[in-house]
């Protein structure tokens, strides 16, 4: 499949000197939703603003469904939404106002009917003739992502959508998210919170020190460095493990009466047969026990971690 998005060796080093991106290649495809990870100052923002043409590349190409942003900008940019991590919107215009004029500054007909749909889509309808300063500053947020889609774009960038959003609204602009990559809208999110690309994506990227460092389907991404941890739940107390289990590294709860194991969910064999087999054998008995997979979130902090 053409991908939608085609960056290739992007890199830039901003006016002080500081080397933000480093040879980025990435390739979007059409339809996901792509989550771009990374801890703060590691360079989503300046890819985002590069791809969207607000910031210049010191290297490197971007085309945009075939399109050079640069060379080709118009076309590029018509086909592109962006919600900015940054919010500053027209403080005295109206909700209505403001997205409507968006629409028209692509060129676009105009749409009442459109842009109703897209307002109450984001629960803005009610707020239509608010001027944005009296708005909060969840409500502020919805307003660029009704100003982002307001002229129909086909790929749609979120820069910290939720960044101050509270629980419930959240939710709210997941639904949105995935409504519209049901409607075929390309989806570019960044995001601090490791829960929502773990709801959300498709892919996964990981971003550190202006280094792309990984690009993964999620459910990759989790069953390949996913540990899992089997916990056993113990009859009865213990002083240490036996030596005769040491090769299975278990962990004994500071209260000694647990038993963690912690196996590689990629390897033909978890061990967990034989570890039962020389438990019973050992004359440990337990009670209970748990299955815990490990989160996009621990797996993204041991990426960053070994990165830095
Ligand atoms: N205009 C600029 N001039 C100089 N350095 C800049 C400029 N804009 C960003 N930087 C630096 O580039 C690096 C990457 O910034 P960027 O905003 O892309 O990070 P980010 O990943 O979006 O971070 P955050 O998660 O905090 O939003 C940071 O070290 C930042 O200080
Ligand atoms: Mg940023």
């Amino acid at each position: 499949m053409q991908p939608v998005i085609s960056i290739k060796n992007l890199s830039k080093t901003y006016a002080s000197g500081f080397q933000a991106l480093k040879s980025v290649d990435l390739d979007i495809r059409p339809g996901e939703i792509f989550a771009l990870l990374g801890p703060n100052g590691a360079g989503k923002t300046t890819l985002i603003n590069i791809v969207c043409g607000i910031v210049n590349a010191s290297t490197g190409t971007v085309t945009i469904d075939g399109h050079d942003h640069i060379r080709d900008y118009r076309a590029a940019r018509a086909l592109i939404g962006l919600v900015p991590q940054e919010l500053h919107t027209d403080a005295f215009e109206t909700v209505w106002a403001t997205t409507s004029l968006s629409r028209g500054l692509f060129g676009k007909p105009r749409s009442p009917a459109y842009i109703e749909k897209v307002l109450k889509e984001l629960s803005l309808f009610d707020k239509k003739d608010s001027q944005i300063i009296t708005l909060s500053g969840g409500m502020k947020r919805r307003v660029l992502i009704a100003k982002a889609l307001s002229h129909e774009p086909r790929i749609l960038f979120l820069d910290e959508p939720t960044a101050g959003v509270d629980v419930e609204l959240r939710k709210d602009m997941w639904d949105v998210v995935r409504a519209l990559r049901a409607a075929g809208v390309t989806i570019i999110l960044t995001t601090h919170y490791i829960e929502e690309a773990e709801q959300m994506a498709d892919r996964v990227g990981v971003i550190n020190n202006g280094e792309l460092i990984l690009v993964e389907e999620k459910a990759e991404l989790m069953r390949k460095l996913g540990r899992k941890q089997l916990t056993l739940q113990l009859q009865g107390r213990i002083e240490r493990v036996p030596e005769k289990l040491a090769l299975y590294r278990l962990e004994l709860s500071p209260e000694g009466n647990a038993l963690t194991y912690t196996y590689d969910t990629r390897s033909e064999r978890t061990g967990i047969t034989t570890l039962l087999r020389d438990l019973g054998e050992a004359g440990i008995r337990f009670s209970d026990l748990q299955t815990k997979q490990s989160s996009l979130e621990e797996i993204f902090v041991s990426l960053v971690k070994e990165g830095a």
